[in-house]
């Protein structure tokens, strides 16, 4: 039998080609996702702030959470829950996987 692949695993990248500070996307489902490398860690996120759909991709990242550059709300990367206003509304969150070296994001 062939290897099953895992529904709506999508690779995003070796993990020594996404170092500390890391920031990239990709399409999981069809949904934009935002990746981070975050102090060691990698966090997934749908690449959209939940007030004005402003993409998050490139926001700071700071004490585990990142910004909105559209008019600054921020998200922790552990939950996707706002932490600062205009945002009231969670950001969807993913999984990251890490297999053989590679980042793997998938649906929660
Ligand atoms: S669009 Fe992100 S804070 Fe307004």
């Amino acid at each position: 039998m062939s290897e099953q692949v895992q529904q709506g695993r999508v690779q995003a990248g070796r993990v020594d080609e996404m170092p500390e500070g890391y920031q990239g996307v990709v399409v999981v489902d069809g949904v934009g996702v935002l990746v981070v490398n975050h102090e060691g860690q990698f966090y997934a996120l749908r690449n959209n702030c939940t007030h004005k759909d402003f993409p998050l991709l490139g926001g700071e990242v700071s004490m585990g959470r990142i910004t909105c550059e559209k008019h600054g709300a921020k998200f922790e990367l552990a939950t996707g829950k706002p932490k600062t206003l205009p945002a009231v509304k969670p950001v969807r969150l993913y999984k990251t996987e890490i297999e053989d070296g590679v980042v793997y994001v998938l649906p929660l």
